[in-house]
């Protein structure tokens, strides 16, 4: 018993320290986005699949939408596991929502799902495509269990309404913590 009190307080303690750091009630709600490997080559790869819409053109709508909703938005993709997981690992303390499409690495890796579980950040899994219409493996989300929800299946808007959401997350947690 003792030692599952002790975990509980020092959760807490973790929670505060990062919401100390991302400035408190006042500051702008920050929001990192994160786009997993090939998703660079949107607009080109598979349109019929993910639509005809480039990675620059999803990124400048989330910020244009960021500044409609009063939030800062960041964005950043990579190919490789590492560079996303280090990416993840900096926004700890610093950002209050993070969304992100793993890409392929959503059905395979334990190191982001890690990476997430560690920043003590809510998290909204996104996907241009439905995954339950498509093969198998891609039915499997590493991070399904640990994200505080999922869109998927709306192509780019899949992003903007993840946003939306985001916003809603981030007033009721900063709300909570007073
Ligand atoms: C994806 C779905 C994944 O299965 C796939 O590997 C991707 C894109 C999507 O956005 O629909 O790269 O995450």
């Amino acid at each position: 018993m003792k030692g599952g009190a002790e975990k509980v307080t020092r959760a807490k303690a973790g929670q505060a320290t990062d919401r100390a750091a991302t400035g408190g009630a006042g500051s702008p709600i920050v929001v990192l986005v994160v786009h997993g490997p090939n998703l660079n080559l949107l607009g080109e790869r598979e349109p019929e699949v993910y639509g005809r819409t480039r990675l620059p053109d999803i990124d400048k709508e989330l910020k244009n939408l960021g500044r409609e909703l009063e939030m800062k938005v960041e964005t950043f993709q990579s190919n490789s596991e590492g560079g996303i997981v280090d990416r993840i690992q900096q926004a700890r303390g610093k950002c209050d929502v993070l969304l992100i499409n793993p890409g392929a690495y959503t059905h395979t890796s334990v190191a982001i799902r890690d990476a997430i579980a560690a920043v003590n950040i809510p998290v909204i899994e996104v996907h241009l495509s439905n995954v339950y219409r498509r093969e198998p493996f891609r039915h499997h989300s590493m991070i399904a269990d640990i994200a505080h929800g999922r869109i998927m299946g709306f192509g780019a808007e899949s992003y903007s309404l993840a946003l939306r959401a985001a916003r809603t997350i981030a007033e009721e947690s900063r709300r909570r913590s007073g």
